[in-house]
C-alpha cells in the first residue's frame, strides 16, 4: 500500500440532484455521512450551460457543514471569486483555460480564507503547472469536457492522473489530485490507484438512493484502489 495517501473522498456533483429542493438533498448527503458536496457553477461561455450563482451557494451555507467544493466553469472566474468567498465557498477551483493572470486569482482564493484549486480540461497539459503547484491545493482532472454530467470518461485521463500524482510526489506539495466526469463505482478503484484523491460523481451517485450505499460503494472500490496502488 502507498503511504501519506489520504483517505478517498466522494464529492457528489449537485448537477445531477434536484434543484428544487437543495437544501433537502444537502441534508441528506450529511445525514449519509459524506463530508464533501461539489458545485458546478457554468456561465453559458466558458461552457454551453448555465447553472447556478453564488446568491443560490449562499443560502444553502447556513443549512450544512458539508465541505463546499465550488468548480467554476466560468470565463474570466476572477470576477467573481469575492462573492464566492462571500458565500461561503471552502474551496473554489478555477480554470486554467480561463483565466489569465492565474496566480494573482490563486493568491487572492487564499487570501480570502478558501482552499485554492486549478481545474484542466482534458488537452491541457501539466505542464501549465509550472511555478503554480505550489500555490495550489487540489488539481482538479477534468475526465470529460466540461457543461454537462451524464458523459463518458475519457480513458487517457487515467495517464494524466498518474503523471501528475508522480509529479507531486517529486515536488513534495501536498496537493490533492480531483477526479471530475464519467466517474463511477467501476473505474473509482483504478482512479484511485492512479493517485486520485477525490473522486466527483454526479449521475452515478444521485440516481443510485440511498446515498449512504452509494457513498459506501464508492468508499469500498476507493479503498480497493488505495490498496493496490504504487
Ligand atoms: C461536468 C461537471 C461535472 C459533472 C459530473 O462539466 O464539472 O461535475 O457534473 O457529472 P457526471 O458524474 O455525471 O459525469
Ligand atoms: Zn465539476
Amino acid at each position: 500500500m502507498s503511504t501519506n495517501r489520504t483517505q478517498p473522498i466522494l464529492a457528489p456533483s449537485l448537477l445531477s440532484a434536484d434543484f428544487g429542493r437543495l437544501d433537502r438533498e444537502l441534508a441528506e448527503l450529511e445525514e449519509a455521512g459524506l463530508s464533501w458536496v461539489h458545485w458546478d457553477v457554468m456561465d453559458g461561455a466558458f461552457v454551453p450551460n448555465i447553472t447556478l450563482g453564488a446568491p443560490i451557494v449562499k443560502k444553502c451555507r447556513p443549512k450544512t457543514k458539508l465541505f463546499f467544493d465550488v468548480h467554476l466553469m466560468v470565463d474570466r472566474p476572477e470576477r467573481y471569486l469575492d462573492q464566492f468567498l462571500d458565500a461561503g465557498a471552502n474551496l473554489l477551483c478555477i480554470h486554467a483555460e480561463a483565466c489569465t493572470h492565474l496566480e494573482s486569482a490563486l493568491s487572492r482564493i487564499r487570501e480570502g480564507g478558501a482552499r485554492a484549486a486549478l481545474a484542466l480540461n482534458p488537452h491541457t497539459p501539466l505542464t501549465c503547472l509550472d511555478y503554480i503547484l505550489p500555490q495550489l491545493d487540489m488539481v482538479l482532472i477534468m475526465s470529460v469536457n466540461p457543461g454537462f454530467g451524464g458523459q463518458s470518461f475519457i480513458p487517457f485521463s487515467l495517464r494524466k492522473i498518474r503523471d501528475l500524482s508522480k509529479r507531486i510526489r517529486s515536488e513534495g506539495t501536498e496537493t490533492l489530485i480531483q477526479v471530475d466526469g464519467g466517474v463511477s463505482p467501476d473505474n473509482a478503484a483504478s482512479l484511485v490507484a492512479r493517485g486520485a484523491d477525490v473522486l466527483v460523481s454526479g449521475s452515478a451517485f444521485f440516481a443510485h438512493p440511498p446515498y449512504s450505499e452509494r457513498h459506501q460503494r464508492f468508499l469500498d472500490e476507493a479503498l480497493k484502489g488505495l490498496e493496490s496502488g504504487e
